[in-house]
């Protein structure tokens, strides 16, 4: 029998990719998510690929998450991959208290529980966001650490604390470094949504679409091809088959480490909106904008080492992820319903 895995905010955008992965490749999976931003219709669409059990709970209740490892179904599994967290770059910086409690607190209280329960194995998602504005590109995992807002530095601390629970409890790790995440599954299962709408790629083809009203207002002042800030974007399939990599990878004995996931190429903000407005056959409205708080200039990746240890590169053409992108909105043009924010 394959192994049971538990992975945390499955009902979010890149969770539920990666459970759709280890449904179908056999797996047993525990999903724990608290849908402030998830969704359980997502995980509602993937029951029929294999055994899913869904447990509300937040990770920031460190007793109800506890007691779910020590005495309920968590116990069981081998494998923890933690996607919970909230991720909104310029919220963080209004709020940040929500993001060193959310991400901070909730991972350790994951890591205390997993700890006590006797679980090795944990894959974190973390982000570019961790090295700043580029120093040099590609950017490989050494490049120096400037995280430039709460967001990325909540992730930052959160890779500090897996890193001291594997040197005092032999936890073994992966840690992803994802740059930007675009895509939707090909049998459009699952896909984008959010309330309200952040990602610029999702924005873009619902404009295009005539789904939602969408300006381009981006500011074009950094140093970069045309001014607007350059981006790696990479698809939320080619991510699904790393975390199942990264799996395998523990399982049979692989060290920890971190690995970046990307794609080695970067596309500036107007560069990615021509192809979308190509790819549906419309034209957005453009206006120069003010630069967000904590913005930079320009990042895409060196995923040498991912492809080195885990054997993962990216398969999908930016093209391909668009295309999902839009075929996800045609079926589904306001994505999944709103979640109930208590
Ligand atoms: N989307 C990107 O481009 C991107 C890039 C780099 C890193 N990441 C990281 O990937 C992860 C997933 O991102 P996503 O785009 O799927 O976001 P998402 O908002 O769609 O998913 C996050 C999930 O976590 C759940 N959640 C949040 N806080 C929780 C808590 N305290 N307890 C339980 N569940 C909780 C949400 O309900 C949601 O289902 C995040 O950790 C994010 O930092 C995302």
């Amino acid at each position: 029998m394959k192994s049971e895995v538990l992975i945390t905010g499955g009902g979010g955008y890149i969770g539920s990719h990666v459970v759709k992965k280890f449904l179908k490749e056999g797996h047993k999976v525990f999903v724990l998510d608290n849908f402030s931003t998830g969704f359980r219709q997502a995980l509602d669409n993937l029951k029929k690929y294999g055994e899913l059990e869904v447990i509300e709970a937040d990770l920031t209740d460190f007793e109800k998450v506890h007691q779910l490892f020590s005495q309920g179904p968590l116990k069981a599994a081998a494998t923890v991959l933690h996607f919970a967290g909230a991720l909104v770059v310029s919220e963080s910086m209004r709020d940040p208290r929500k993001y060193f409690i959310n991400n901070l607190a909730g991972s350790v209280n994951l890591l205390e529980s997993m700890k006590d329960a006797g679980i090795k194995n944990v894959i974190f998602s973390s982000t570019c966001a961790v090295y700043g504005d580029s120093q040099y590109v590609p950017m490989d995992e050494e490049h120096p650490l400037n995280p430039t807002n709460p967001y990325s530095e909540s992730k930052l601390m959160v890779e500090k604390a897996i890193k001291w629970y594997a040197d005092i409890f032999k936890l073994k790790y992966v840690i992803f470094r994802y740059f930007n995440v675009i895509g939707a599954d090909h049998d459009s299962d699952i896909g984008y949504s959010s309330y309200p709408p952040t990602h610029l790629v999702p924005n873009a083809v619902r404009g295009t679409l005539g789904l939602a009203p969408f300006k381009v207002t981006c500011a074009n002042t950094f140093n970069t091809r045309d001014g607007t800030p350059v981006r790696d974007y990479v698809d939320v399939c080619d991510l699904a088959d790393a975390h199942y990599m990264a799996m395998l990878y523990l399982e049979k004995g692989g060290e920890s480490d971190i690995f970046n996931l990307g794609t080695g190429r970067g596309y500036s903000v107007y560069e990615i909106i021509e192809q979308v407005e190509k790819l549906v056959g419309k034209k957005l409205d453009r206006s120069p904008g003010e630069a967000r708080p904590g913005e930079y200039s320009e990042s895409f990746a060196n995923f040498g080492k991912a492809s080195k240890k885990l054997g993962w590169k990216p398969a999908a053409t930016l093209e391909k992820s668009i295309r999902n992108l839009v075929k996800w909105f045609e079926k589904n043009p306001n994505g999944f319903l709103e979640p109930q924010v208590p």
